[in-house]
């Protein structure tokens, strides 16, 4: 088996060099700061051991991963029942994308397509106020990666409120269909703030383990999710967790992953590793292009595609 470390250093030697890095998001106009030629990248295995290089302790805008822990606290909240309300096939569209929803009536695709994730947290709101369903992800964030440092841009939320006009269009047209049940704007408004949390790729690797190992931290031994649970995340990570670049990146790399247009990606190597990147230009599809390299390249020098 090849050294763990050893390779994580050589991808971000490689990456580092590369002058292809893609676009930094301006959408957001606060992402447009970051600095474009970062990189990291942070891999924890079934040990605990942490294999990282480069600005791996370095926060950044998780945006569209924190999709995959709403999910996971949404199915907790109301199990199969979620599937009423959102689906769990890849869109093909692009993760803003509004047409598939008149069509559909108003039930999105899936649950990381920006609708998608906006119907899920709607879930996670009803019955509370917006500050207790943000507390809770907030405190659920904190929890899985052990750190109770990680904290919400603010300045991002903001950005994104005053710019997300395609959002607020995709939740009144859900809420026309009676998909959304809270004020379209309490729900927004916990979305634009799950999406500013920040965090590095040592504190995301951290927080993914459950996925990589069954539903439990294998280091406490805690149970985080059932395992069933654990394997469906994973296999809409797969299927669904970069878009209309999901098959791309299903072909290229062969693990579960979710990508987010901070230019972070949070992949899954079940039964080995919680792997963290980060590289803040995107291709065309909004993922992260170097982060994609970077795990193409580690996922075939430790051959650690679940496709063999
Ligand atoms: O809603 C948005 O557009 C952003 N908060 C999140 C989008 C995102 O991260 C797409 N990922 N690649």
């Amino acid at each position: 088996m090849p050294n763990l470390d050893l390779v994580v250093n050589e991808i971000a030697d490689e990456m580092r060099q590369r002058p292809d890095r893609g676009e930094v998001a301006t959408y957001i106009p606060e992402l447009a700061r970051v600095d474009a030629n970062a990189f990291g990248i942070a891999v924890i295995d079934a040990d605990g051991n942490v294999a990282a290089a480069g600005d791996s302790d370095t926060s950044f805008s998780i945006q569209s991963i924190s999709k995959v822990f709403t999910l996971t606290l949404a199915l907790g909240k109301v199990g199969d029942r979620l599937w009423s309300r959102v689906g769990r096939e890849p869109s093909g569209s692009p993760f803003n994308s509004i047409v598939q929803l008149e069509r559909e009536q108003g039930i999105p695709r899936n649950p990381f397509i920006n609708a998608g994730a906006i119907a899920v947290t709607d879930v996670i709101l009803s019955g509370h106020q917006p500050r207790e369903a943000l507390g809770e992800i907030l405190r659920f964030m904190r929890f899985l990666a052990d750190d109770p440092a990680i904290t919400i841009d603010k300045a991002v939320a903001a950005s994104e409120q005053r710019t997300g006009f395609r959002n607020i269009a995709l939740a009144n047209y859900m809420k026309s269909f009676g998909v959304i049940e809270n004020p379209v704007d309490f729900t927004l408004g916990v979305y634009f703030h799950h999406c500013a949390i920040a965090m590095s790729c040592k504190q995301l690797a951290m927080a993914g383990r459950f996925l990589a190992h069954e539903g439990r931290n294998p280091s406490t031994g805690l149970s985080v999710v059932h395992r069933e649970r654990a394997r469906r995340i994973n296999a809409i990570m797969l299927t669904c967790g970069h878009y209309d670049g999901s098959g791309e990146f299903a072909y290229r790399v062969g693990l579960p992953g979710k990508s987010g247009v901070g230019g972070g990606i949070l992949a899954i190597a079940p039964g080995k590793a919680s792997i963290a990147v980060w590289a803040p230009g995107l291709d065309n599809a909004g993922n992260s292009h170097l982060g994609r390299i970077a795990l193409e390249t580690l996922a075939k020098r430790m051959g650690w595609s679940i496709f063999g």
